[in-house]
């Protein structure tokens, strides 16, 4: 059992990465109340989602337990593939309770709280999809995650060129596609993480337009182990 009280409310110690002025965000109003209305939509074309899936398909073992943070009532996993157990995490109880691939889920603001409430040691692959560019807190996500994952455990951080502007912290905002993936390395390295494998990819849109040449949403990930030591 992965889910827990946790050991403690204060998230694992974090090393500074950001600067204030980098976390702002121009909508500082509750991200919960943001998130309050169920959006059961595709936030991401269908080509990257295939390539994301095939990506989970190529990395995360079927007896992993997985944990899916900034997740929705979609978790991109392969179907065929049953894991040990999968946790999910987000901004909207409703979105979550819909989501087939969760066996638990929770919800909790990790702009305001960073500390999971997950065992130390206790997942083996952390899923953020779509979600780190509004972290105005990212090394104590970073931190923490770094604490739940099991030593030579995982992260996977992947993300597109699209986002809800006024609720991303300048961080994103300010910077383009390059900036975004050495940005999530940077993080992750300063907290402890291996030193990351990036994935920088176009994607063909589905149908005619792809038939035509034409691209889907932009692929981007950033992969970490955690060390064992
Ligand atoms: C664009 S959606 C992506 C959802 C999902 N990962 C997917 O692939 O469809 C962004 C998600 O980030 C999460 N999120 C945004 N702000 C958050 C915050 N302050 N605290 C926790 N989660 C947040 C929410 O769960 C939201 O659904």
């Amino acid at each position: 059992m992965a889910l827990s009280d946790g050991s403690g409310s204060r998230p694992a110690l974090a090393v500074p990465v950001l600067s204030d002025a980098e976390r702002f965000k121009l909508d500082a109003g509750d991200d919960a109340l943001f998130y309050a209305e169920p959006r059961f939509v595709q936030h991401l074309d269908e080509a990257f989602r295939t390539r994301l899936t095939q990506l989970y398909r190529e990395r995360i073992p079927p007896c992993a337990t997985v944990l899916d943070l900034m997740s929705s009532w979609v978790s991109h996993l392969p179907e065929e593939i049953r894991y040990d157990r999968v946790i999910g995490h987000g901004l909207n109880g409703r979105e979550l309770e819909a989501n087939p691939r969760l066996d638990s889920h929770w919800v909790q603001d990790l702009n305001q709280h960073q500390r999971l409430p997950l065992d130390t040691a206790s997942v083996d692959a952390a899923l953020i999809v779509a979600g780190w560019q509004y972290l105005q807190q990212p090394e104590a996500v970073a931190a923490e995650l770094l604490r739940v994952v099991r030593p030579h455990g995982q992260v996977i951080v992947a993300f597109s060129n699209r986002m809800f502007f006024q609720k991303a912290p300048q961080i994103w905002t300010d910077g383009g596609d390059r900036d975004h993936l050495a940005y999530v390395a940077r993080v992750l390295l300063a907290q402890g993480w291996d030193p990351p494998e990036l994935i920088a990819e176009a994607t063909r849109a589905r149908g005619p337009l792809g038939w035509l040449g034409g691209h889907g949403d932009p692929f981007f990930a950033v992969i970490s182990r955690r060390p064992a030591g």
